[in-house]
């Protein structure tokens, strides 16, 4: 996001239909569990192509409750990838359960299933996959897995909300899927999140949990009977308060009524970022299977072997005193010092993760991009990257 800089890392695309939406919120009197809430996870479910949408005040949010709705429990351990954001290994340690860290495929960034495969054991309770940066590759495959290991996918696609693969929507995947909506996703309610089931079990765990442990349908308390046993004072289970708000909802519906211009016009930003950067040696580029829809969240590039993470950090702190907005995207989650200190985690345990995560470059990537941002965003690059090569040779 913004950071004052010229050219922001990221920036929501805010119309008049979204001022729109929320002042006619604000001006209704309904700001809580209201129609923007069901409309909301109506236009959700359907992009998805799932029967349900549970709106949540943030993806962190959604995978807590999707877990527990799970029955993931302490003791149970959950296989996911060391390369994501730290929410995602997170949510298995909020319900006592043990994050199973396996390396990623160089290729896609995302868990390579036949590690995977290795990494099950009895006490495997659950798979935890995450679309990075919005690349569904190895889905299906860890679906196909999960299946026949019978234990649930849980799908983290909070950088992927809107892509397709093989013809089937990001989020209907798993058993079930988390969105995420903050500011510098594809689309945004400021914060908000999402889940989505075809199982109306899940669904109606997810329900109740994030509106305190009430009944799914509790009686609202605007109403005469509110005091009515299976009312609003009822709790059946432990519960959260992880609702979204109108005013959030109504965010999220106006931007779900634009979904389709703003990941048209983010492709737009990538392909250009592709064309222009295609002939730039010592650069990795994002590889997109053919068979993907990408729903872009960000635009990463890599740098080649032959930089170290001081040469990047180097290059990143270059950009941005040229007022470019970059980000190192992402450090890998097991050398975080809170799990290193936690579980004895250190330098080399996930070789894979960590080669990548030292190299990327996290490239300004938003809707409103112009031509001559991104002519210079590359140029900035280049010229930081040559200036690094040349301390390179000195060195060596
Ligand atoms: C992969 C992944 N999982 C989970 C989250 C958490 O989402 P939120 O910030 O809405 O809690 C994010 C957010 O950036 C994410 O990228």
């Amino acid at each position: 996001m913004s950071n004052g800089q010229d050219i922001p890392l990221s920036r929501p695309d805010i119309t008049a239909l979204e001022i729109d939406h929320v002042v006619q919120t604000l001006k209704s009197g309904r700001l809580s569990i209201g129609p923007m809430q069901e409309q909301f996870e109506a236009l959700v479910a359907a992009r998805a192509d799932t029967r349900y949408a549970v709106a949540v005040s943030s993806g962190t949010c959604g995978l807590h409750l999707g877990l527990l709705a799970l029955g993931i429990k302490p003791g149970d351990e959950v296989i996911t990838t060391p390369f994501s954001f730290i929410a995602s290994s997170n949510a298995i340690l909020y319900v006592g359960a043990k994050p199973v860290f396996v390396d990623i495929n160089p290729r896609t960034l995302n868990l390579d299933p036949n590690q995977v495969e290795e990494a099950i054991t009895p006490r495997t309770k659950a798979v935890l996959g995450v679309e990075a940066f919005g690349n569904p590759s190895h889905m299906i495959e860890l679906a196909n897995l999960c299946q026949k290991h019978e234990i649930p996918l849980v799908e983290d696609s909070c950088e992927g909300f809107g892509g397709t693969h093989r013809g089937r929507p990001i989020g209907s995947f798993g058993r079930l899927g988390v969105f995420a909506f903050y500011p510098n996703k594809q689309i945004t309610c400021g914060e908000g999140g999402m889940i989505v089931t075809d199982d109306e079990r899940l669904a109606d765990l997810c329900r109740s949990m994030r509106n305190q442990g009430r009944p799914v349908d509790p009686t609202d308390p605007a109403e005469p009977a509110w005091q009515a046993p299976g009312s609003w004072l009822m709790h059946e289970r432990l519960g959260y308060n992880y609702r979204l708000s109108e005013i959030h909802a109504a965010l999220g519906v106006a931007q779900c009524k634009r979904l389709d211009e703003i990941l048209e016009l983010r492709n737009g930003v990538a392909s250009k970022y592709m064309s222009r950067l295609m002939g730039m040696p010592d650069i990795i580029l994002p590889t997109v299977d053919p068979e993907t829809t990408m729903s872009w969240f960000v635009f990463v590039v890599r740098l080649s072997s032959e930089f170290s993470a001081e040469n990047r950090d180097r290059i990143l702190a270059g950009m941005r005193r040229h007022e470019v907005g970059v980000s190192n995207y992402f450090p890998p989650i097991h050398l975080q010092p809170f799990y290193m200190r936690q579980f004895g985690y250190s330098d080399g345990d996930f070789p894979i993760t960590e080669s990548v995560a030292q190299r990327t470059i996290a490239l300004p990537f938003h809707t409103r991009l112009r031509e001559r941002e991104i002519d210079l965003v590359c140029q900035t690059l280049e010229v930081m990257i040559q200036r690094e090569k040349f301390t390179i040779d000195r060195s060596s």
